[in-house]
């Protein structure tokens, strides 16, 4: 008998490591769980009726590759309108099933095998999977908290090499909540066009920014002569509370649509015909519900802000946009993987630990503020007194009864 194996390129790839607290949390059946990455709410009710006519007026046949004539047009008017940046929608737009895949596709575009990848780190877990995916090699650029985790340029471009092939932007950013300002996109535009290198911008939270004046976090695209150096990959997952729905976009130059349009054709051919006319109704539509959201991550990063700030045991980084904080657990002298494990055992709240997000999250935990209001404001409490027990632990007795009460 042959005993059949799973190829060893694909075995290489590294799991994400969110799902490890998911599977530990799951065993705890009163946790609270601050990890989930996704809004609390459903798509507005007029997107759920819109993909209900699609299927009743029988539009669920396979589509253009590149989406519905009005998917495309919708992007461009949201774009133009909400981001002041201007694709054709014949020839620089394309749906994709979420963000996920939409990266996957400009990365395996623009990348050869052996080349390298700058990826400012922490980061989303899927770039350093999707660079390996592409056989090329993942560069870290770390992200400094005395910057407050935002993006620089410097930095960026003192990891730059013959090799390199594209920078990943994500601002605002999973997992640190971190916005980079127009001036240093500004900065690192001119390191792509000094070193002909591709930005990948990831703008799934685009409108979840809590700076002063701020409307919407900036896009590397708006820079001088960056047009033709971006990729920009978007998505309704968190914008419109539309997760499941598995519906994004990609925007740049036509001659990387053609190929990511060619590549897409023989992954999945076209994207479900009904989420795209779901899709042309929330672009097209009433932006409430994105304001309605807005305000409350915005009441819920103060819960955060409020219960944390004070506290000597954990040091927390403000969180300028997204919904997640991330927090430096180092005063506490525990790891993140034994902050994160034992917070769930002892206390019942979970979190991520920073590595689950490149070596440079160690020492950090993240803790996601997308949940309910009462849920935040109780787990913040704990991880709260449980960082301060861990610091004195002659606290910690008091504390553990005090759980018992309140859970
Ligand atoms: C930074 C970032 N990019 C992309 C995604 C994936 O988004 P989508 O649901 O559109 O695939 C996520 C999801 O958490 C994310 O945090």
């Amino acid at each position: 008998m042959t005993s059949l194996t799973v190829a060893q390129h694909a075995l290489e790839i590294p799991r994400s490591g969110i799902r490890d607290v998911f599977d530990r949390a799951d065993k705890v059946p009163d946790a609270i769980s601050l990890c989930v990455g996704e809004p609390q709410d459903t798509a507005a009710p007029h997107i759920e009726q819109a993909a209900c006519r699609a299927i009743y007026d029988g539009r669920t046949k396979y589509t253009n590759v590149l989406g519905v004539d009005d998917f495309r047009k919708a992007v461009h008017d949201y774009t133009l309108e909400v981001k002041g940046l201007d694709y054709d929608p014949d020839r620089e737009i394309e749906a994709v099933d979420g963000a996920t895949i939409g990266l996957f596709l400009a990365l395996r575009t623009v990348v050869d095998p052996g080349s390298e990848v700058i990826i400012p780190s922490p980061f989303f877990t899927s770039y350093e999977a999707d660079v390996l995916m592409c056989g090329a090699t993942p560069v870290t650029v770390a992200l400094k908290p005395e910057n407050g985790m935002r993006l620089n340029a410097a930095d960026i471009e003192a990891a730059v090499t013959s090799k390199t092939r594209a920078i990943i932007i994500n601002s605002p950013g999973n997992p640190t909540g971190a916005v980079t300002s127009a001036q240093e996109l500004g900065r690192i535009a001119e390191v792509c066009l000094r070193h002909g290198i591709w930005a990948i911008s990831d703008e799934v939270y685009h409108p979840f920014v809590f700076e002063d004046g701020m409307e919407i976090a900036p896009s590397i695209a708006s820079m001088p002569h960056m047009h033709d150096h971006t990729i920009v990959v978007d998505s309704l997952s968190k914008t419109f509370a539309m997760t499941g729905w598995r519906i994004g976009y990609i925007l740049a130059p036509h001659d990387v649509i053609e190929v990511t349009g060619k590549l897409a054709e023989h992954m999945h051919s076209s994207v479900n015909s009904i989420t795209q006319y779901a899709a042309v109704a929330a672009l097209d539509g009433p932006r409430g519900h994105i304001r309605s959201m807005r305000r409350e991550y915005a009441r819920k990063r103060q819960i955060v802000i409020d219960e944390l700030s004070g506290c000597s045991a954990l040091r927390l980084m403000k969180p300028n946009g997204a919904f997640y904080a991330f927090v430096d657990i180092r005063p506490t002298g525990m790891g993140s993987q034994t902050f994160s494990r034992r917070l769930l055992s002892e206390r019942h709240v979970a979190v991520v630990p920073g590595e689950a997000f490149g070596k440079e999250g160690a020492g950090f935990v993240r803790l996601s503020y997308a949940g309910d209001a009462d849920e935040l404001e109780e787990g913040v409490r704990r991880l709260r007194r449980f960082a301060d027990d861990a610091r004195d632990p002659s606290r910690s007795h008091a504390a553990a009864q005090d759980i018992e009460i309140t859970a």
